[in-house]
Order: structure tokens, then sequence, then C-alpha cells
């Protein structure tokens, strides 16, 4: 960690305007980074968050020509629609600009300009991929194929989304255009590229001083070294229409590469933000950067970015990168595309001024050391089993019985049992407690901290009962509650960061300005005879009813039937056969014996399945699905009069039956749940 630093950026992601934001985002990087810097500002410590949109690349003029739109109205449209969101929901940038701006495509120009003038790039012509209907270049998004790391069929040209490999668009097996699906041709074109092979050393260096990063992100980093030959030169610029230019004669018609740009918005944002001081945030030493950021944008902010931040010269590198892993929702991946997600913008709308309940959840639900799941029964549990149960229901007994027994006002507490005393103790650690799980990113632990500081009050008014002896011993339950207030009052405190509306909230029902951190080490932050609010209501979490999550359910289950539907119109019937025909088929059930790979080929597994008939040979493309030694005993259904057939100089004796869904991947057909079924049995 940089030592004895005076300030801290923290950067989010930038979001690509290219939809609205859903669940998946906010728990990968805006809540997180959002927590951390409520963190820090009510420690008191200088910091600066900075956020904006990422308007240029392939995913935004792919979008376009969805929407059948200007490139420029799908950023207006995400742009507004996302700051807005963000806005609402607490996410408290201090800038949140986009890299359409002015200043961005001058700092950006000015940066490629700089590293282009200390010999920073080699200009390489390369042979790229075109596509001859288009008459377009064929950049990163622009060409999907099989990657050729892990056989997923549906990679892109930049990155395969399966196994995280980041690639050159000339590396997949199988290319296709996105563009008009065609395969498509090798044309020269200049480019410069950021020689990230002699870099590596630097970065090694760099990266060696930070193995106190999250094991994930040091982890994928260390791979990226010492995976194949290491790093390779990666082309900073791009022929489209779409982006910063590249400011140099001659080179019309080419855009910088969107993951040159964005980051350089980080700077951007901050100058837009400090016009005056934003060198002080970029250029000293003694400041801390901070990315927040998802998995799938691990090598660009741990290797590229850095890579042209030193080469550069006069910026500081990122002290942490703390990547979160990814959420999924219902037990399947996020998808834009498949409308598989959460959208903010319809959270907000049906769930209004209850923003805390979906932060709580995501907090604690966070992908901080593997990928998570998202489900609308866990955020009906936190809801009622621990916002509305412990919190909620700790803050409202205080509120009512202090209202009750003193007309609202903080009463006297006069003399502190063993116990009380143990409870104060206890009290005072928590600002310290989860203070330094946030210190080292662990939002989850440093939330379920001060739900525990919210458990200490509710197991004291429990175990004191102050409604039970108010009548026999009114002193003692004057220490009682005043102790519950101050406990109040610093779960107002400490849990800011993690859910500022209900902080808000709670701050005015004591009727309090909201307090800072340090405050919480104290237990006297309620003075004696300070009158708490009079009329709000003590209820900060309602229950919710089930009802709720299954109006969700219902709308995720209709997302599911829309992509069912249109996948079935996408894949026509074919033509009709006739019952003759399909009955010369003879498929059996049968079960995998034995499978090794086929030598030379990444698609092909040999097979030894057991018919009930015979044991036989089968060579089948599954490779890209199945491990060999993950399938030995699965059931298959096997066509097993297919006539013999040579694959690779092995004599495939029949085929197995497999389900192809509509991204390309093969799956078995499983027999149903309960019922057995036998080698050779036959299939109808
Ligand atoms: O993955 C994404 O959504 C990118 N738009 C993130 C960019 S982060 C930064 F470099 F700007
Ligand atoms: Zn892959």
């Amino acid at each position: 960690m940089t030592p004895d630093f005076k300030r801290t950026l923290v950067t989010a992601a930038l979001p690509y305007a290219n939809g609205p934001v859903h669940i998946g985002h906010l728990a990968g990087c805006y809540l997180p980074s959002d927590i951390y810097v409520r963190y820090l500002r009510s420690k008191g410590q200088d910091v600066v968050f900075v956020c904006g949109s990422d308007e240029h690349g392939v995913p935004i003029t792919i979008k376009a020509k969805r929407e059948n739109a200007t490139p420029q109205a799908v950023v207006d449209k995400y742009h507004h629609m996302m700051k807005e969101s963000f806005a609402e929901f607490g996410i408290s940038f201090d800038v949140y600009s986009r890299t359409s701006s002015k200043t961005h495509h001058e700092t950006a120009s000015a940066f490629f300009k700089t590293l282009y003038d200390k010999g920073g790039f080699t200009e390489q012509v390369t042979e790229q991929y075109y596509d001859e209907t288009a008459k377009q270049f064929l950049a990163d998004r622009y060409i999907t194929g099989e990657c050729p790391n892990c056989g997923n069929p549906n990679a892109y040209g930049d990155q395969c989304e399966r196994c995280g490999t980041s690639l050159n668009p000339t590396d997949l097996k199988n290319p296709k255009s996105a563009l008009s699906g065609n395969p498509p041709v090798l044309k020269q074109t200049k480019n410069w590229f950021l020689p990230l092979d002699q870099l590596q050393p630097k970065i090694q260096a760099y990266l060696d001083e930070h193995k106190d990063w999250k094991t994930t992100v040091y982890g994928q980093c260390k791979s990226w070294l010492e995976s194949g030959d290491g790093l390779q030169p990666r082309a900073m610029t791009r022929d489209l229409d779409w982006g910063v230019p590249v400011p140099l004669p001659n080179a019309e018609g080419k855009v910088l590469y969107v993951w040159f740009d964005a980051p350089i918005g980080y700077i951007s944002a901050t100058k837009e933000l400090l016009p005056d001081t934003w060198e002080l945030y970029w250029k000293s030493k003694k400041t801390r950067l901070i990315h927040f950021i998802g998995k799938d944008n691990i090598v660009f902010h741990c290797i590229i970015f850095p890579a042209m931040l030193m080469e550069h010269g006069e910026f500081i590198v990122a002290d942490n990168v703390p990547a979160n892993e990814f959420l999924n929702l219902e037990g399947d991946k996020i998808s834009t595309s498949r409308n598989w997600a959460v959208w903010l913008h319809e959270y907000l709308q049906e769930f209004k001024d209850q923003q805390d309940v979906l932060r709580f959840t995501l907090c604690a639900t966070a992908p901080e050391t593997r990928d998570n799941d998202f489900t609308w029964k866990t955020f009906l549990d936190k809801n009622n089993n621990e916002l509305a149960a412990i919190f909620g229901n700790f803050i409202n007994r205080t509120i009512v019985l202090t209202r009750n027994y003193y007309a609202g006002a903080v009463p006297e507490a006069k003399a502190f049992t063993k116990e009380d005393i143990k409870v104060l103790e206890q009290m005072s650690t928590f600002p310290d407690r989860i203070g330094e799980a946030l210190d080292q990113f662990k939002f989850r632990e440093g939330l379920q901290e001060w739900l525990n500081l919210a458990r200490l009050g509710n197991k004291y008014l429990t175990d004191n009962e102050p409604w039970k002896i108010q009548n026999d011993n009114p002193e003692r339950v004057k220490t009682v509650m005043h102790l519950a207030l101050q406990i109040s009052v610093n779960l107002a405190i400490l849990g800011e960061p993690f859910l500022p509306f209900t902080s808000k909230k709670l701050f005015t029902l004591l009727n309090v300005v909201p307090l800072k951190w340090n405050a919480a080490r104290q237990n006297t932050n309620l003075h004696v005879g300070h009158k708490i609010d009079a009329v709000l209501s003590g209820i900060l979490f309602p229950k919710m009813d089930q009802e709720v999550i299954a109006f969700q359910l219902q709308k995720l289950e209709k997302a599911k039937e829309a992509m069912l539907a249109a996948n079935s119109l996408l894949e026509p019937a074919k033509a009709e056969t006739s019952f003759d025909d399909f009955s010369r088929m003879d498929i059996r059930s049968g079960t995998i014996v034995e499978a090794e790979r086929v030598p030379k080929t990444d698609k092909l597994l040999k097979l030894l399945i057991d018919t009930g008939l015979d044991k036989r040979t089968v060579v089948s493309g599954i490779a890209a699905w199945y491990k060999p030694e993950e399938i030995i005993g699965q059931q298959v259904s096997i066509l097993v009069n297919l006539a013999p057939r040579k694959i690779k100089g092995i004599e495939s004796q029949g085929m197995i039956l497999m389900a192809e869904n509509q991204a390309g991947e093969l799956s078995f057909i499983a027999p149903t749940k309960g019922k057995i079924i036998n080698n050779g049995d036959t299939i109808k």
C-alpha cells in the first residue's frame, strides 16, 4: 500500500452506455466502491470518486445497429438513464462524466500523442478481418468465433466471456462477422501497438509489489504473464469510425482502441471535477489510486492501463484493484440480451424508497471471492429476517419506549452494571471492527459487523426487558434506554456507508445532525434531555410479503418464455418426415464406459459405449463442453444403425444424440429423475 498517503482517488469502471444498469453492475463494482468512499469520507479522509459512461467501442455501435439509431443517440439515451439511476440509488460519485466529452477527447488524444512521441508504440501493418458485405474492418466484438482456449463457440474477437481469455480476432477459430454473419476475409491495415512483450518486466515488477491484492485478481494477472509466450503487443488503434480519432497525420478512419481511451476517462473526469487541482490526484506519490471493477476488466486495469501510465511517465498507477467476481440471478448468468436481469431503473420504480434493501442484499451476497447468486428469496429473507427483525426491531423498540416513558427525552444513565460496562466496551470496538473489514475491501464482513452491533442492541433490550421492569425499577430502565439510544446513534453513523438512506432517516428520527465515523467510538453522542423526533415512524424496514417476490419471479418467468419463443423462431422446424423413415432409426440407451480426446483435434472425443447389444466406438464432437474424465458413466441415447464412418482415422459406429442450445452448446439428454433406463432399451 502507498505509505503515508494523503488522499485517495477511487474509480469505478466506466459502464458502456449501451443499456440500463442492472444488479450485476451494482454488485460488481458500483456498490462496493460507494461503500468504500462513503466510509473514507466519514473518516474525514480526502477522497475523490470518479466515474462516467464509456461511450466508444464496438459495444456501442453494435447496439446502435440493433436499435436502428446513431451511436450518438444510443449513448445520449443511456448516459442520462444510467446517471439518474446511480444517483437515485445513492451511488455518490463526485463526478459522472462521459467519454464523448470534449475534455476527454482532448485528454485521450494528448495521452496518445505523448506516448507516440516517446516512441511508445510500434507501427505494424497486419492482416485484420474485413467484412466484404459491410465494407468494414471487424474489430473486437464485430467478430465472433470459437475460443482457442476453451472451445466456447461464441467467443468475441477481444475476449472469451466463458474462460476470460483476452483474444485477438485472428485467434478465433471459424470466425464470423457479427455484422453480416459471413466468414470474413483478411485485409492489410496499419495500426499502432503497445509493445506489452517489451514491457513485461516492468509489469512483472509492479505486480510483484502487489502480492497483497485479492488472490483472484493477483492470480489472474500472474496467469496472464506466465501463460504461453507471456504478454503480446496489443493494437491501441482500430479501423472504425466511432471513437476518439487517432491524432496523427494519415490516420483517417482510425480511432483509439476503446480500452485505450476508456481508462483515460478516469483522468478526464477528475479534470472536469477539479480543473485546478486534478494533478494532485494523478501525479502525486501521496495519492492512492484504487480501481473498482468486475473480473472481466482485470487485465485492462492491472496490466494494460498501468503499462500505458508507466510509459507515459507522469502518472501514478493503481495501488489496488479490488475486482469482484460475477453475480448470477436465480442460478443463471445475468444477460442483457436475454433480459435476464434485475434492472435498476425498474427496481427504483417498483420499490419506492427501498434502495437500502437492495443495497443490503447485494452487499451481503456480494461476489467478493467467487461468483455468487442473487435470488428474490434471499432479498425477502434479508429484509424480513435481518433488516426488519434485527436492526428495525431494535430501533423501533428503542424509539417507542423512549417516547412512551420519557416523552422522547434521552434519560440519564444512573448506574452501570457490570453487564452494561461490557456492552459499552463492546460498542466502542465497532468502528474498528467494521473499518478493518472495509480497509481490506471485505464489504460483506463489514456489513455483518454492523449487523452485530444491532444484534448487541437487540439482545441488550431482550435481556433487560425494560417493558417488564418499568413499574418496579424505573431507574434501571433509564440506564437501559440511555444505552439503547447510544447504540442507535452509533448504528446510524456506522451504517451510513452501507445504508445511506436509512442512516439519514435514523439521524432524523433521533433528531441529530449526521455524525462522522469517529464519533461512534464514544457512547455519549446523545445528551441527557435531548429530544428525539416526536412523530416519525420508528419502523424503518416493514416486513415484506411473499407477493412482492412472486411478482418479480413472474417477470423473470416471462423473460424466459419470451426467450424461448424467440429461439423457436430462430430454429424453424425441418420438413416433414414419414413414420416409416423415423422408425427405421434404431435408437438405444447406452452408457459411456471409456472416453479420451482424439489427438490433434480440439472438438472430438473417442467414446466407448455400452449399448446393451455390444460395446462400440463412437467419435463425437463434444470436447468443447465435456472433459473425458467427467463423462464416464453418463447415460446417452445412441443411434446404433447409422452407417459407420471414419473420422480422423477412427471408425465411428453410431451417433449419440445431444441437445444443442441457441448458443451452440451441446448437452446430454438426461433420463427422467427416478426412472431406470437400461443399456439397450429402445428409444422411440
Ligand atoms: O466492461 C465495461 O463495461 C467497460 N466499459 C469498462 C471500462 S472501465 C474503464 F476502463 F473505463
Ligand atoms: Zn474461452
